[in-house]
């Protein structure tokens, strides 16, 4: 995808204001295990040395269809992918990633508050997700409940600001989310708004410890938070039923994306908190056809999500550079 001049001038711009606060914040102690910081020293050579890394809790995968108190969740302390998940593989869950969700739990239901950008994606994404999945199985999507009786997974569901939606379509749906504190803000979220949704604290892996399978799966926004890729994808496809549809959001790890997702959002709209993002994490689509291949996945439709200033809205677009979506299905 080519980026256009307009977007060099802005990039520009924005990498020549952000440029002083960048310096100021890396170089102090408080900002230089950052993502922009990480990538800052790396260029610079600066270092700061960070912290010990403490150790993971063990898993136990819940029971299927039974709300869980947070076994295979995490609680506490930090360390990437450190224990092994409920259903013997790595484990996905990165308690960096999840120590900062959880710091910003009460936030999910504020549409001016730090997920704005979800709240924001939010049409466009329901809309791509109810057309797709009517499609394949045969509904008609203007129906007032295109989805009914699919089941349906949202892996790493946050405060449930896509999964309410999909209970509203129809489907019968189950919020999994590895941060405790995420689950108890959507269970409240729902039971005020009287929408039908299972939430259980847990991992990837530890619902395919249930044996469970789906017709659709979400895993929306979450690849670039998981500590094992790999892992991740696997637990999705074993998750698959054979028929079933799986839809995945991310970023793509392009330099388009470091100005506007990284520089852009957290530095200087400060959409985000600083540090939301790994620029280092982002997921090429080239990337992800491969790790999906190797679970016998294949990508079915790519399209990418563009953010509008003048209607401050994400539509569907060709450019995939930053934000895009996979429809994938078996292959
Ligand atoms: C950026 S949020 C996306 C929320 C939601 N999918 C959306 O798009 O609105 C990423 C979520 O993934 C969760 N998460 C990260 N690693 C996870 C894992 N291994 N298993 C389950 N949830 C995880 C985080 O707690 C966080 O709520």
């Amino acid at each position: 995808m080519g980026v256009q001049a307009g977007e060099i001038v802005a990039v520009a711009i924005l990498f020549c204001r952000a440029r002083v606060s960048i310096l100021k914040h890396c170089t102090g102690r408080k900002g230089s295990g950052s993502i922009p910081c990480l990538f800052f020293n790396r260029l610079t050579g600066f270092h700061m040395p960070s912290g010990p890394a403490a150790q993971m809790p063990p898993q136990t995968p819940p029971q299927p269809g039974q709300p869980i108190a947070g076994q295979g969740a995490a609680q506490n302390s930090t360390n990437r992918g450190a224990a092994a998940g409920a259903s013997g593989g790595a484990s996905t869950v990165d308690l960096a990633e999840i120590e900062k969700f959880a710091a910003m739990a009460e936030a999910w239901w504020d549409p001016a508050g730090k997920f704005r950008p979800l709240h924001r994606l939010n049409p466009v994404r329901v809309g791509f997700i109810r057309d797709r999945v009517a499609q394949h199985f045969g509904r008609d999507p203007s129906d007032p409940a295109p989805l009914a009786g699919l089941s349906l997974v949202d892996i790493g569901c946050g405060g449930g600001l896509l999964t309410e939606p999909m209970a509203r379509l129809g489907a019968e749906v189950t919020g999994v989310d590895a941060t405790p504190r995420n689950i108890e803000i959507a269970r409240l979220h729902a039971e005020q708004s009287g929408v039908r949704v299972t939430y259980l604290p847990c991992a990837a892996e530890d619902l395919v410890a249930t044996g469970q399978t789906y017709d659709v799966i979400l895993a929306m926004e979450i690849i670039e938070h998981v500590a094992d890729v790999d892992a991740f994808i696997a637990a999705l496809s074993r998750l698959l039923k054979p028929n079933g549809l799986l839809f995945l959001a991310t970023m793509s790890r392009t330099a388009k994306s470091y100005a506007l997702a990284i520089i852009g959002a957290e530095y200087i709209l400060r959409w985000l908190p600083r540090g939301t993002h790994d620029w280092n994490r982002f997921v090429r689509p080239s990337e992800l056809a491969r790790g999906l291949r190797r679970h016998g996945l294949g990508i079915a439709e790519l399209t990418g999500v563009s953010y509008n200033p003048f209607k401050d809205s994400f539509n569907l677009s060709r450019d995939l550079d930053v934000n895009y979506m996979a429809l994938v299905k078996p292959a």
